[in-house]
């Protein structure tokens, strides 16, 4: 069912128009990148605050106002670069079981976003009081996405299996 999908969508014109111009697939990359850098800069930050590692000067709270926002903004942009690489060549990506390991460990990572939001709205002391739980989710959280990372490069590398 998945190798008909993407039989269909690389004939549908969208697709033949990514693989026909040679600078998009480039450019997108770029952009996935830019966007890959950001979000693992405020993921860093963020993380490494709850590590009490830096960032002390600060309450959790307010890193949490000033990076999460920009790690939804780049989660967003990551998701329509990706969406136009995949369309580009879906097979390569689709067929690909590291391409599945990186989008389930991706959905693993927003949820623990997800939940770091939404305890930190209902408790504003939650994260400070409980230090434990904190580091451990800011391990967890840097673990992920550095799977992340290190499945998005290796699609390239574990083509079609
Ligand atoms: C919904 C979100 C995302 C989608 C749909 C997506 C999709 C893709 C696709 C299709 C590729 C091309 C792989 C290839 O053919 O070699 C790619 C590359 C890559 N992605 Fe993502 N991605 C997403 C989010 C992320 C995130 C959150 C990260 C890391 C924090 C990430 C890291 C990478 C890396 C490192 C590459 C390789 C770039 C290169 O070597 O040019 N991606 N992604």
């Amino acid at each position: 069912m998945i190798p008909a999908f993407c039989d269909w969508l690389s004939n549908t014109p969208f697709s033949m128009a990514i693989q026909n111009a040679f600078w998009v697939i480039p450019t997108v990359q770029s952009v996935h990148i830019l966007a890959i850098a950001t979000v693992m800069a405020s993921v860093v930050m963020l993380d490494f605050r709850l590590l009490g590692v830096t960032g002390r000067g600060q309450t959790i709270p307010e890193m949490a106002e000033r990076f999460l926002p920009w790690v939804w903004g780049a989660v967003a942009v990551l998701a329509a670069s990706g969406s136009i690489l995949i369309i580009g060549e879906p097979g390569r990506e689709l067929l690909s079981q590291v391409f599945w390991a990186k989008m389930t460990l991706l959905a693993c990572a927003l949820t623990l976003t997800g939940v770091f939001q939404y305890v930190l709205y209902n408790s504003n002391k939650f994260w400070e009081r409980r230090k434990v739980v904190a580091r451990a989710t800011a391990v967890v959280s840097l673990l992920l996405w550095c799977s992340i990372l290190a499945a998005g490069r290796w699609i390239a590398y574990m083509a079609h299996g």
